[in-house]
Parts: structure tokens; sequence; C-alpha cells
């Protein structure tokens, strides 16, 4: 697929070369009618190429036509932490601390300082550009992959970004084996391969405060619920969800709907900013209207759509209104 799309895009940087050449021959040496053909296809290759932001045959950053969109999309709010943009506006420490309302948080500074002893500190992903073409799979939990055999489509991406609990030992034929990025809380975490990058949510101080201990000495073991004091994951690859951006979403996309956005949108706004193609997988209810995840049989009813923090209708909305416009391609599987 990637080499096809690399023969492609040389193939017409090779026509663009010859087109150019051409038109620049035609329209200076000769005064007919041809020039304006040549005048015109030299001004639609143009067009074409400084509006194609990325090599995909498909890219989500065209400065398009689309006034929803391009009032929405800002492609400088980083989506994941470093150092140097870790620094909060008041206003969104004040919404963040908010969303799990901690009693008695830590010193955010102080944490943030102590985490990127621990892990990386780089900008990531803020490199699109006209050479980039970077595919990427979103896969939710949804009962509807049961039976697509979506696996093989799915592991074919660059990035496969997975959710939660979601497994994939036993259910490859459906939704693939291979993980780039696990978005998780610590409340939702679970074990990574050593090549997968833990993408961490923090909804309070104290879920970067166990990102450190779960790397580290272990020593927290509880949040709101018990959580894993230990995690099996590569350290140099840990990500951190930026509060800035979690309120990019909310603020931006959301428009305030519900308490906050859940794991499966914020995961689906992380793709459409890092990635040039974005291909969605598992998400809303199964043929039957069901709502289960796919690994468990029992159905999750109302409870799962409707759980007082998320606003599910409005979000499948927002992700239903990307896919009208071209943006995300969502698979509806079974
Ligand atoms: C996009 O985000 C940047 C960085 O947060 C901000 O300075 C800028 O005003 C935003 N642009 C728009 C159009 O909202
Ligand atoms: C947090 O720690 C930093 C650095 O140690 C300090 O400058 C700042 O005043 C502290 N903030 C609060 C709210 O205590
Ligand atoms: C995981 O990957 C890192 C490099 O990112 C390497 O240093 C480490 O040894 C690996 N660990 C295992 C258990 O393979
Ligand atoms: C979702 O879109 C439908 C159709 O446009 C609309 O009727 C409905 O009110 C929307 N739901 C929400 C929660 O915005």
């Amino acid at each position: 697929m990637i080499l096809l799309k690399r023969v492609k895009s040389r193939t017409f940087t090779v026509l663009f070369c010859i087109i150019t050449i051409t038109t620049f021959l035609f329209s200076y040496s000769y005064n007919d009618p041809t020039s304006y053909f040549f005048k015109f296809a030299f001004r639609f290759t143009d067009t074409v190429l400084s509006k194609g932001l990325c090599a995909c045959t498909r890219c989500i950053n065209v400065e398009d036509e689309d006034p929803w969109f391009m009032e929405r999309f800002n492609q400088s709010v980083a989506p994941l932490m470093s150092k140097k943009n870790s620094v909060l506006s008041e206003d969104t420490y004040r919404w963040w601390q908010w969303l799990q309302a901690e009693k008695k948080p830590a010193n955010y500074t102080e944490v943030v300082q102590k985490l990127f002893e621990i892990i990386p500190d780089q900008e990531h992903y803020m490199d699109s550009g006209p050479s980039r073409c970077r595919t990427c799979a979103v896969v939710g939990n949804s009962g509807n992959l049961v039976g697509s055999k979506y696996g093989s489509l799915i592991d074919s991406s660059e990035f496969i970004i997975r959710m939660n609990h979601a497994p994939t030992f036993g259910f490859e034929e459906d939704v693939g084996r291979k993980t780039t990025h696990h978005v998780m809380y610590p409340e939702s975490a679970k074990n990574l391969q050593n090549t997968t990058s833990l993408v961490l949510i923090p909804f309070k101080t104290l879920d970067l405060q166990w990102i450190i201990s779960a790397l580290t000495t272990g020593s927290i073991k509880h949040t709101y619920l018990p959580v894993l004091s230990k995690i099996k994951a590569n350290k140099d690859k840990v990500l951190i969800y930026s509060p800035t951006f979690f309120k990019y979403v909310y603020d931006t996309w959301l428009e305030g709907h519900g308490r906050y956005p859940s794991t499966g949108f914020l995961a689906l706004m992380f793709a459409v900013h890092i990635c040039d193609e974005v291909n969605v997988y598992g998400f809303g209810a199964d043929r039957e209207g069901n709502w289960h995840h796919y690994w468990e049989n029992n159905l999750l009813g109302g409870a799962f759509r409707h759980t007082g923090v998320h606003d599910g209708d409005y979000e499948y909305n927002i992700t239903m209104l990307l896919a009208t416009k071209q943006k995300i391609k969502m698979f509806k599987g079974t």
C-alpha cells in the first residue's frame, strides 16, 4: 500500500515537472491559444500542490472551503505534553482540576518536573508537511468489530491506536495484532508490549503521580478506584495527553457538551491532529443497535452511552460529520 503511494507520488512529481517546464516554454515562446491551456494546467497543479498539505491521496489538513472544519481545526495546539508546553493557563488548570475534583492536589509544576526525569521530554508528531503521509487506524471497542475481518486492514496502518482495556490476543482476525499507541487513564490501565506507546490521559495531578509511580516504585495503588500499582510499558515511549489539548477538544469540538470527552473521542481527536489519513473502526453500536465491547458478550445497554459524564450522541454526531466531510473514514463493521 505504502509503496504504491510512494510510486504514485513520484509519478505525480515527474508529471508536475513536465507540465511546469512545458508550460514555461510554451507560454513564453508562443502567444497562441494553447498557452492558455498550459497556463490553466500550471495553475491547476500549483493549486493542488499548495493545498495538498500531505503526501497521502487524502489529507486531513487541506486548506479547503469547509468553514465548519477550518474554524475548529487548530494544528498548533500540541496534543502531547512536553516540558515546555506543560505550563497551563489558570483557566485550563482550573477546568482540568475540576474534572475529577481532586481534593488536595500536589504541586503540578513539581510533579511535571519529576515526570520528565522519568519519561523523555520531546515534541511529538508536530511534523506535518507535503512530504508526510501518516495513515492511522483508531480502533474503538465496539462489538461491531466481531466478525468484521478488519484485522489486516487495521494492521496496514502506520499508527494503530487502541484504548482502555482493548485486547488483541484472540481477536486478531477482526481487530488486528499491532498496537503503536494505547490510550488509557490510571483506572483503565493495562500492561503493554515494549513496542507500544502508552498514551496517558491525565484527569488530575494524581494521574501524573501515578504514572511516575507505576513506572518506578509502585507506591500508588489507589486513586478513586484501585489501580495497577506497576505497569509493564516502555517508559521511553510514554506520552502524556496535554490538558491544554484536552480542553481544546472539549471547548472547540464538543462545544462544552457532556462533562468531558470520552476516551474514544479524545483518541480520535489525537489522530485527527497527528495523522494525515484517519480510518476509524469499532465506534458506535453493532448492527442490532446494541452496545457492548468486542471481547464481552454482555450488553451494556444505555449505560454505555449515557454515563452522565460523556455526551455520546453529540460525540457521535461530530464523528459522523467528520466522516461526511471526508476528514475521517468510518468502518461500520458488522
Ligand atoms: C490555535 O492555537 C494557538 C495555540 O494555542 C493559539 O495561539 C491560536 O490563537 C489558535 N488559533 C485559532 C484560530 O484559534
Ligand atoms: C509549586 O512549586 C513551584 C516550584 O517549586 C513553586 O514556584 C510554586 O509556587 C508552587 N506552587 C504552589 C501553588 O504552591
Ligand atoms: C524495550 O525497549 C527499550 C528501547 O526503547 C530497550 O532499551 C529495552 O531493553 C526493551 N525492553 C525489553 C523488555 O525488551
Ligand atoms: C445529532 O444530529 C441529529 C441530526 O442532525 C440531530 O437531530 C440531533 O439533535 C443531534 N444530536 C445531538 C445530541 O446534537
